[in-house]
């Protein structure tokens, strides 16, 4: 297998992480807030919560009584990794996409015995340690991590073509784009993968209100701190006049969208400044900061449809909560 970018061979103990550097842009905070703030609906994108802060609050959170999809996705994988192991072949060139802690492949890894896992992240430091202490625990296992933003195009590091391709997916990430952003950013992982290449991904179900409103206001307000957060980055990075008591989290169920969505609630009228211009809130205006979709069997397998896959297997937990679904790109 050949580098098509410069890799930096990095060695633990006996195991070895090769590093392929995309360097992806920083994101415009500036811009992104100043433009998100100025909509009639005010917005901020998910994306911004993931600061150092932020990504361990939403560490936390995956661990709450509340917060059912990681647990339960976890006992999906758990029962039926060896049948998922089974429909993705064995020596594939595996790639994880916002692999994060690469928590969830480990169940998958003894089954799969992929010839090269390669994980692919924004966030350099901590791919690259979850990339190391996962080469430590399997050390056959070829590892190459890849620092990009996999929400936007990009070529796979090596040139490989004796292995076939699959792709993970795991959280119900795909939950938080827009269905139609979703379906383009599944055809973008077809293009890498290629015609008969197979992806496992893991999307969170609609179910009944109750259950879904409390996964995103636990009773410990960890997923209030996460939201509220976003506020407290933007007034340290952007110098920003943000008083945290003005505001509070709110997530509720919109119905008709099939979405959780997220705002941050402005509690009285006030006037804030970010990066020396001035944004007015009236009491009771939001600033809309996620939107978590959920989706029924039937409705995802249609969405993947029109991105060129089809439905291979699906399997779910005994409440139906969550879905782990392997898809074929038949090109
Ligand atoms: C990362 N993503 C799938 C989470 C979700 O459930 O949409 C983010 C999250 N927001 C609040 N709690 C968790």
């Amino acid at each position: 297998m050949r580098a098509n970018k410069a890799a930096i061979d990095r060695d633990t103990g006996d195991a070895r992480v090769h590093f392929h550097d995309f360097h992806p842009a920083p994101a415009d905070l500036r811009a992104e807030v100043l433009s998100g703030l100025a909509l009639k609906q005010k917005r901020l994108s998910p994306k911004l919560f993931y600061d150092a802060r932020g990504s361990k609050l939403f560490d936390r959170i995956c661990e709450l009584p509340e917060y059912y999809p990681t647990r339960t996705e976890i006992g999906i994988l758990e029962r039926d990794g060896a049948e998922m192991a089974a429909l993705l072949g064995r020596d594939a060139l595996l790639l994880e996409l916002g692999s994060g802690s690469s928590k969830k492949i480990r169940v998958l890894l003894s089954a799969l015995r992929p010839a090269v896992y390669m994980p692919v992240d924004i966030s350099r430091e901590h791919l690259l340690e979850s990339a190391e202490s996962l080469a430590a625990a399997f050390p056959d296992l070829d590892v190459h991590a890849v620092c990009a933003d996999y929400s936007v195009p990009f070529e796979l590091p090596v040139d490989d073509h004796d292995h076939p391709r699959a792709a993970f997916f795991p959280g119900s990430s795909i939950g938080n784009f827009e269905p139609a952003e979703a379906e383009r950013f599944l055809k973008r992982v077809a293009g890498i993968l290629g015609p008969g290449a197979r992806l496992l991904i893991g999307v969170d179900l609609v179910k009944e209100r109750r259950t879904l409103e409390a996964a995103y206001n636990d009773a410990a307000g960890v997923t209030a701190a996460f939201n509220l957060n976003l506020l407290e980055r933007v007034n340290r990075e952007l110098g920003g006049t943000f008083d945290l008591d003005g505001f509070r989290h709110e997530a509720f169920f919109n119905e008709t969208d099939s979405r959780i969505e997220m705002h941050l609630m402005s509690t009285r009228a006030q006037t804030v400044e970010v990066a020396g211009e001035r944004f007015a809130f009236a009491e009771g205006e939001s600033i809309h900061t996620e939107c978590s979709y959920k989706y029924s069997i039937e409705r995802f397998q249609a969405l993947a449809g029109r991105a060129g896959y089809e439905p291979e297997r699906v399997w779910t937990d005994p409440r139906s909560l969550f879905s782990v679904h392997c898809l074929v790109f038949a090109g």
